[in-house]
């Protein structure tokens, strides 16, 4: 069979990054799907699934993630995480953020934001999307798969109608067209920078400082009700700290929340 040469160029520019294994498909249902089954037959650590086109991509809170052919990074990885990391499982998603928030100044010049408690901004539009899921045998933990969601090209960008949140792609943002496959180099050189340091005061402090919407007042969806108040940061286990209108302070622990400015139309928010 002739070697596909989108595949030979991604090879090409994973080259020298700690990956134990790269998996690439042309279309696929959705990559952290391929990942979670490739978990159960014995997956190495910080081995990748990359994909050009997802039919049946997923979203955090059974969202649809739709992913078209040649204009987005769409890629799971998986993890095996060592004693320390299973402390802090619920940092993988925010460690993902750095990284796209890492791989999109280094590789476009953007500057970033992270939507507490994951989704990565530019210019106030979501750009990506992070769905970190964790596998489980007989109550013992077996993995982390790790999907993240970049939109690359302006035609990667849901019609407006269909969104939750605005969005925005790379190359809109950068005024220029991306070679998506430096892009992702980029990002997994920063991640597993960063897996090294997950945890650290570092990690919070750069997580906190590139935090959108810090200072602004916030309504945060939680199942039981919403909760209005001003993003003062972030706490040492990774929940949003908020000061309510009545000068309370309420810490935000990741789970099913969506948060969005107080001042957008409910028809925009996500
Ligand atoms: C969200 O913002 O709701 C999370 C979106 C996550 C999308 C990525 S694309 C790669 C991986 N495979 C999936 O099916 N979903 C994630």
């Amino acid at each position: 069979m002739k070697d596909d040469p989108d595949e030979t160029r991604l090879r090409e520019q994973l080259q020298g990054l700690p990956l134990s294994e790269v998996r690439f498909s042309a279309e696929t249902g959705s990559t952290n799907d391929d990942a979670g089954r490739w978990l159960e037959t014995g997956a190495p650590d910080a081995a990748v699934v990359v994909t050009d086109c997802q039919i049946a991509g997923r979203g955090r809170l059974d969202r649809r993630w739709i992913t078209r052919p040649g204009a987005a990074l769409a890629f799971s990885l998986i993890f095996h995480p060592t004693p320390a990391e299973m402390e802090h499982l619920a940092l993988f998603s925010p460690l993902a953020g750095l990284a796209v928030s890492d791989g999109l100044k280094a590789g476009c010049g953007l500057k970033a934001e992270i939507k507490w408690p994951n989704d990565v901004l530019l210019q106030r539009r979501k750009v990506c999307g992070i769905l970190a899921e964790t596998s489980w045998q007989a109550g013992r933990l077996t993995g982390v798969v790790l999907g993240i969601g970049v939109n690359v090209a302006p035609s990667a960008v849901p019609p407006a109608d269909r969104l939750l949140f605005p969005a925005i792609s790379v190359e809109e943002a950068a005024g220029h067209p991306v070679e998506r496959w430096i892009l992702l180099s980029e990002i997994l050189a920063s991640l597993f920078a960063w897996r090294k340091k997950l945890a650290s005061p570092e990690f919070f402090q750069s997580w906190e400082s590139r935090l959108a919407f810090k200072g602004e007042d916030v309504l945060v969806q939680m199942p039981d009700g919403q909760l209005e108040g001003k993003v003062m940061g972030i706490d040492p286990q990774g929940g949003l700290v908020l000061r309510t209108p009545a000068g309370k302070q309420e810490v935000i622990t990741v789970g099913d929340v969506h948060l969005r400015p107080a001042h957008l139309p409910p028809a925009e928010q996500s």
